[in-house]
């Protein structure tokens, strides 16, 4: 029998133990040992729970307990998730997690010490909840040159633009009903503001390249400024506005790698995928397009992803799964200002509608404009040829020097 511990009892830390008892003998099978839990780490009591006597506020139980080799941190957040995990493994234990912000901020280091320590440190959880991806693309896909992955890997910014765009609702109220559904937490700016999703599309490029991609280095904005009338714009240019997590591989080996609402065409295999639903599209130089589809958060499927790992480090006690990227420095992100994307841009002005058009076109390459039914008089939309985002600004700029205010720049995807 394999004794373990998981550190954090909410929602994931919950399920984890929810299905770790409720399924213990497909899972014995599977493990080839039978696995019970030791310990549950957490700094609040749970009397009225069946595993009360399982419960501990000292996390030294745990770390000085040889008997405890596999542990789920499913605590969320650096502190003290981070001086948790390395004290585990430098124990030899093995630490898997659901953790994005952790493995995103610290992961090669986490990675350096278990390979150092002949453990593990297993993730599957921490992007897409319950979808299988991280294993798929460091073992299925490993014949493959990434050449591009392209994902909707935040929930709760896709319930809210599912809303926008299916129901006209506005973004405050979108995100409102987000917040009484339980999937937008009471600060949503780390799911809003793109952070989450940022941290995801790290995890999948460090995997992917081999290189610690650290999210400071990484251009990341989301969906609060997006308008009803953007959603309306995009519609009649022909495709959804979706956030959207991208890493490419460039020639000259640079990632160009944003999190950033898109727009996207209709037909794109990711336009619709919606609600909370999350969607991965994996592009292999051998495979073609692999798209990942499912439940990317809640509380059984993550528990799932957290539980399938914790088997896999039973069944590897003894061997390492081939699971590592090295350490690394922004050196391997193109610089954002020399991305290079096509745009669409939503502008305001008092000029009549032939001197902004002709301002723009002056500007932009070859901007042509787009409508929408009931649109102000004072309101023009267009969209662009590529462009980098240096020369982007620049027109932006110049654009507001002649009083044309800019209300939206979005950029459109090529998925
Ligand atoms: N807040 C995240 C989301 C949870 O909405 O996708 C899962 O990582």
């Amino acid at each position: 029998m394999i004794k373990v511990a998981v550190m954090g009892h909410g929602v994931v830390g919950s399920g984890v133990v929810e299905v770790l008892s409720q399924h213990v003998e497909s899972i014995a099978k599977r493990a080839k040992e039978e696995i019970s839990i030791k310990y549950i780490l957490d700094i609040r009591d749970f009397p009225d729970s069946p595993f009360a006597d399982r419960f501990t506020k000292n996390f030294e139980d745990i770390v000085n307990d040889d008997e405890v080799k596999v542990v789920a941190e499913v605590m969320g957040g650096v502190d003290p998730a981070y001086d948790f995990t390395k004290r585990c493994l430098l124990k030899g234990k093995s630490v898997v997690t659901s953790n994005k912000e952790l493995v995103a901020t610290k992961g090669a280091e986490l990675l350096e010490i278990a390979r150092e320590n002949n453990a593990n440190y297993l993730f599957e959880a921490s992007v897409g909840g319950g979808i299988p991806i991280i294993r798929p693309i460091s073992q299925c896909l490993a014949a493959n040159d990434v050449i591009e992955i392209a994902g909707i890997l935040n929930g709760t910014t896709n319930f809210i633009l599912t809303k926008m765009i299916r129901e006209n609702m506005s973004f405050s109220d979108a995100l409102s009903m987000a917040q009484k559904l339980g999937y937008a937490e009471k600060d949503p700016t780390a799911d809003v503001e793109g952070h989450d999703a940022c941290r995801k599309i790290c995890i999948l490029a460090s995997l992917a390249y081999g290189k610690h991609v650290y999210p400071q280095y990484v251009h990341a904005s989301g969906i609060s400024n997006i308008a009803l009338e953007d959603v309306a714009y995009a519609a009649s240019w022909g495709g959804v506005i979706k956030l959207i997590g991208q890493v490419k591989k460039l020639d000259d080996g640079t990632l160009d790698i944003t999190v950033e609402p898109m727009l996207i065409e209709k037909n794109s295999q990711l336009a619709n995928v919606d609600d909370v639903f999350n969607g991965i599209l994996v592009r292999g130089d051998s495979t073609g397009d692999v798209v990942f589809y499912g439940k990317g958060a809640g509380k059984l499927p993550t528990a799932s992803a957290v539980v399938a790992d914790i088997i896999d480090c039973v069944k590897h006690l003894k061997a390492r799964k081939y699971l590592y990227w090295t350490d690394g420095d922004g050196s391997i992100v193109k610089p954002y200002e020399q991305t290079v994307y096509p745009i669409y841009i939503r502008v305001g002005s008092t000029l009549d509608k032939q001197q902004v058009f002709d301002k723009v076109t002056s500007l932009f390459r070859n901007a042509r404009s787009i409508v929408r039914t009931n649109a102000p008089e004072n309101e023009f939309a267009f969209v662009t040829d590529d462009m980098t985002v240096s020369e982007q600004m620049n027109a932006l700029a110049a654009l507001e020097n002649d009083g044309i205010k800019v209300l939206s720049k979005i950029r459109i995807s090529d998925l």
